[in-house]
């Protein structure tokens, strides 16, 4: 039996693995140190196997770096990385989050994330390169409002 899978903020030694893993999902390490601190790991026993960054522009936020080790994927680790971060927005008070993909459009509505054109988004976090880096024409932009306990 697999042993368990749990969830960290990501810590300085964990940066190499970290950067291993987005570098074999072919995703952007530009801008990871920058927003550490709001980066999460997935841990099983001393392994980093999965990782997602959240970088925050006022009272809007990107998701990002959502990746899993392929040899752990499928375990529902993802969308757990995911809704760490979608919680952690919450908690903080943001407003909305966005994120860009070329690999996984089918994977976040699940998460309540909806396609938009990305001159639909925050003009705030056109300051990311996650956005001035992804290619327009290849990447689904998508939009996620936080509730805040009230109705929508
Ligand atoms: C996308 C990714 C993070 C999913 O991680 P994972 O741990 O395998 O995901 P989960 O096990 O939580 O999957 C949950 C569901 O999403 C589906 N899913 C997984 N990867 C998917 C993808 N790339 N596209 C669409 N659906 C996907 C699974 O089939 C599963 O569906 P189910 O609940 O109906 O069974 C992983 O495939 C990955 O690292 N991909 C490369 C990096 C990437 O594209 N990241 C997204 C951009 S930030």
């Amino acid at each position: 039996m697999r042993r368990a899978v749990t969830f960290r903020d990501a810590a300085a030694a964990d940066l190499p693995v970290m950067e291993a893993l987005l570098i074999a999902a072919e995703l952007s390490v530009e801008g990871v140190r920058a927003h550490f601190a709001d980066f999460v790991v997935a841990v099983q026993g001393h392994e980093v196997v999965g990782v997602a960054g959240l970088e925050r522009y006022g009272l809007h936020g990107l998701l990002r770096s959502v990746a899993v080790r392929t040899d752990h994927q499928g375990r529902g680790i993802g969308q757990a990385l995911a809704r760490a971060m979608i919680e952690r927005a919450t908690v903080a008070g943001l407003e909305t989050l966005a994120l860009l993909t070329t690999t996984a459009a089918d994977f976040f509505p699940k998460l309540g994330f909806r396609p938009v054109t990305r001159d639909a988004l925050p003009a705030a976090l056109q300051a990311s390169s996650q956005l001035r880096g992804m290619c327009s024409a290849s990447a689904t932009v998508m939009h996620l409002t936080l509730r805040h306990g009230r109705p929508e």
